[in-house]
């Protein structure tokens, strides 16, 4: 969806300059630095006080990353040397120009001189006429360019090469439909906290506050808006009526068969959008214990269950090594939301095609095996673990549970017999896009009795 410019608020703003220069400077962060876009942004946008001046930061730094493949191969078209490491930061100031002019509805002149005087605000005047010709090079020569890149299917499909392989192999019918849904803008969906009240009546609530909405396919509390929104502007965020959380993830909790007395364990909770889910839809439970290995992101789960007037047993530990935190309890229910690639969410973190790298998949899946042999035991007979990952890759999903169900005579598939995703070898797969979810997996596992 391109905004068209003449609603654009950040179009003839006197500080664009400035928020150009700062998104390049974050860009660079994430690009040289290998730093999160998220993190990089939490603290970026810290310093800036200006409303659209921020939304034009988001706007470049998420737009610059998501077609970054493609961008970056017409950077290089269009140079007649690369520019040396020290210019990082001018790099990713032309990329992000090379962005606007190829994706957003802005005027070219404005796209153009802004990002040229944004080289000086980086204290590199030298290169505003590099910038100028770059991107008037690019205005020049867009279908001759364009032409040129696509014999490269990073270019073409703005995701590395390596991924696109992967993809391939994996999903041999579906492959280019993953791409295309990991470069859309991800829609902002909640999740009604049904103890405190209804999809309908928050429904209304949007409604008085001119927010238009509607309820997410497959969910029972789920609601997409129209257009996002930042949190603060949702009724009733703070007080803990709503949560932002994609419709796949919505559907976690559902399949947990929760009733009241049970023990339930969230082996990796952080930041405790499942474990929220997990104590709205069924206060009755004998406990919730909710664990993850990163103290920073734990206290997140803290504030959430805070926000939302809900309480669970909060634990800093390892779920790979019980012995250190657990002293024989066992729960009939266990939830595996493990570390994955996050190719599933790539629409959501661009930032995910530059900084994940091939040998991170087989690492993860080693983590993974090893988290699923740690929590197996801690499951009685009749229990059920539920394995779940955002990622779209055969090795963190079907291939990873139908070893451990070979390795562990003990573990049966529990089949998830639904209307939405699709069956795999084991478990079952959404993928991005599909009704405007996120790319998720779910492989239910009873124990035996
Ligand atoms: C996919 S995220 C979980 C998202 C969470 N379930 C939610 O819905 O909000 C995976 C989490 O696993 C945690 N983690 C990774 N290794 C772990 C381990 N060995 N023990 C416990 N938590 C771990 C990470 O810190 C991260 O917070």
């Amino acid at each position: 969806m391109h905004m068209h410019w003449k609603v654009c608020p950040w179009v003839s703003d006197a500080k664009a300059t400035n928020a150009r220069a700062s998104a390049a400077r974050l860009l660079d962060q994430v690009v040289s630095g290998r730093r999160s876009l998220n993190e990089v942004l939490k603290i970026g946008l810290q310093n800036i006080a200006d409303g659209r001046e921020r939304a034009l930061v988001q706007e470049l730094a998420y737009g610059t990353l998501r077609w970054y493949y493609q961008l970056d191969a017409l950077l290089q078209c269009l140079l007649n040397k690369p520019l040396k490491k020290r210019d990082s930061d001018l790099r990713c100031l032309v990329l992000s120009g090379l962005y606007q002019l190829a994706r957003m509805a802005l005027p070219s002149h404005v796209a153009i001189n802004e990002t040229v005087q944004a080289a000086r605000v980086l204290d590199k005047a030298w290169a505003t006429g590099l910038v100028n010709a770059v991107l008037r090079g690019y205005q020049r020569r867009k279908p001759q360019l364009e032409a040129d890149i696509g014999d490269s299917a990073a270019a073409l499909y703005a995701h590395p090469g390596w991924l696109i392989e992967r993809l391939v192999q994996d999903w041999p019918d579906d492959w280019e439909t993953i791409l295309w849904a990991g470069n859309q803008r991800p829609p902002l969906s909640l999740r009604v906290n049904q103890q405190q009240t209804t999809r309908p009546d928050y429904l209304a609530l949007l409604q008085r506050e001119g927010i238009k909405a509607a309820p997410l396919a497959h969910t029972l509390h789920g609601i997409k808006l129209e257009v996002p929104v930042p949190v603060d502007a949702l009724p009733g965020f703070d007080t803990g009526l709503v949560s932002v959380q994609d419709a796949a993830a919505q559907l976690t909790a559902g399949l947990l068969e929760l009733a009241p007395g049970l023990h339930v364990l969230d082996a990796c909770a952080a930041p405790g959008g499942k474990t929220a889910h997990i104590l709205e839809t069924e206060p009755g439970l004998a406990s919730v214990t909710a664990i993850d290995i990163d103290e920073r992101r734990l206290r997140l789960v803290e504030d959430n269950l805070a926000r939302l007037g809900l309480a669970a047993r909060v634990l800093h530990a390892d779920a790979a090594e019980p012995a250190s935190w657990c002293d024989g309890e066992s729960y009939e229910r266990i939830l595996l939301d493990v570390p994955c690639s996050a190719t599933g969410v790539i629409r959501r973190h661009p930032d995910i095609k530059l900084l994940r790298r091939p040998a991170d998949i087989s690492s993860l899946v080693s983590r993974q095996a090893q988290l699923l042999s740690a929590m197996w035991p801690l499951l009685p007979a009749g229990g059920m673990l539920l394995y779940t990952t955002c990622s779209v890759l055969a090795d963190e999903n079907e291939r990873q549970t139908a070893r451990f169900l070979e390795d562990h005579p003990d573990a049966v598939e529990q089949k998830i017999a639904v209307s939405w995703g699709r069956p795999c070898a084991c478990g079952r797969q959404i993928l991005p896009g599909e009704d405007d979810m996120d790319g998720f997996y779910f492989a239910c596992m009873r124990k035996q009795l």
